[in-house]
């Protein structure tokens, strides 16, 4: 059409959320969609096997996910740290402690989000390294069953922290200061190299690019 022919960005972006970025996605597409109003969006939030799906057959334009797929030819631009930790209710005994060592988790009962989630992917490499083998674990399918079960009593989670912010500010789950926490990684935004490339999609990746980080940094005050 016209205005994409003159080089304005207009259209629909096919963007996926992996799980986790539901917590910030739709603050980023807010900004980004009043910079550019005849630019509209569907946004899907889908677990890692299903975004990896998504971009194999062709069926988004963009995923906002940490570690991308293997297989796949992916450019990958990364926009904003991602911090992960362990949150625990505000009564449990590690609660407040200062440099807890990690090998104190050993006596811990520990939730965990499903096999494939990048978070439980960060989780075990984080046990791998420090040597630690918990008590227990139960696994638990999503972000918001973790809190749930954590606000619950059950045992101990480690999550993104953009998942846990409006709970420790209500004071209903605590941070643990555990060493070598927050475990820091990032956020891509990944397309396939074969994708077209328009004007919106265009648009996006560069807005994620020089912004991305700023606005995820806003969102955390
Ligand atoms: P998750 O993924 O929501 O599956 O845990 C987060 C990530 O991609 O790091």
């Amino acid at each position: 059409e016209l205005k994409a022919r003159m080089g304005v960005a207009a259209g629909t972006l096919d963007v996926v959320a992996i799980t986790t970025a539901e917590y910030f996605v739709p603050h980023l597409l807010a900004e980004f969609g009043r910079r550019h109003p005849d630019i509209t969006f569907r946004l899907a939030v889908e677990n890692r096997e299903r975004v990896r799906t998504l971009l194999q057959e062709q069926r988004c334009d963009v995923a906002i996910m940490g570690q991308p797929p293997r297989g796949i030819d992916l450019r990958r631009i990364p926009f904003a740290p991602h911090r992960l930790s362990f949150v625990a209710r505000p009564d449990h005994r590690l609660a407040g402690r200062k440099r807890i060592p990690p090998a104190a988790l050993t006596d811990e009962r520990l939730l965990l989000r499903e096999q494939g989630s990048g978070t439980r992917d960060n989780l075990e490499r984080f046990l791998r390294a420090h040597g630690v083998k918990p008590l227990a674990a139960d696994e638990l399918g999503s972000n918001e069953t973790l809190k749930q079960a954590v606000m619950a009593g059950m045992g101990i989670a480690f999550l993104s922290h953009h998942t846990f912010a409006m709970e420790v500010e209500s004071g209903r789950l605590v941070r643990l200061d555990v060493a070598d926490t927050p475990v820091i990684r990032e956020w891509n935004v990944v397309s396939r190299t074969d994708r077209p490339m328009t004007p919106a999609l265009d648009a996006l990746l560069e807005f994620l690019q020089t912004e991305g980080a700023a606005r995820m940094r806003a969102m955390e005050r």
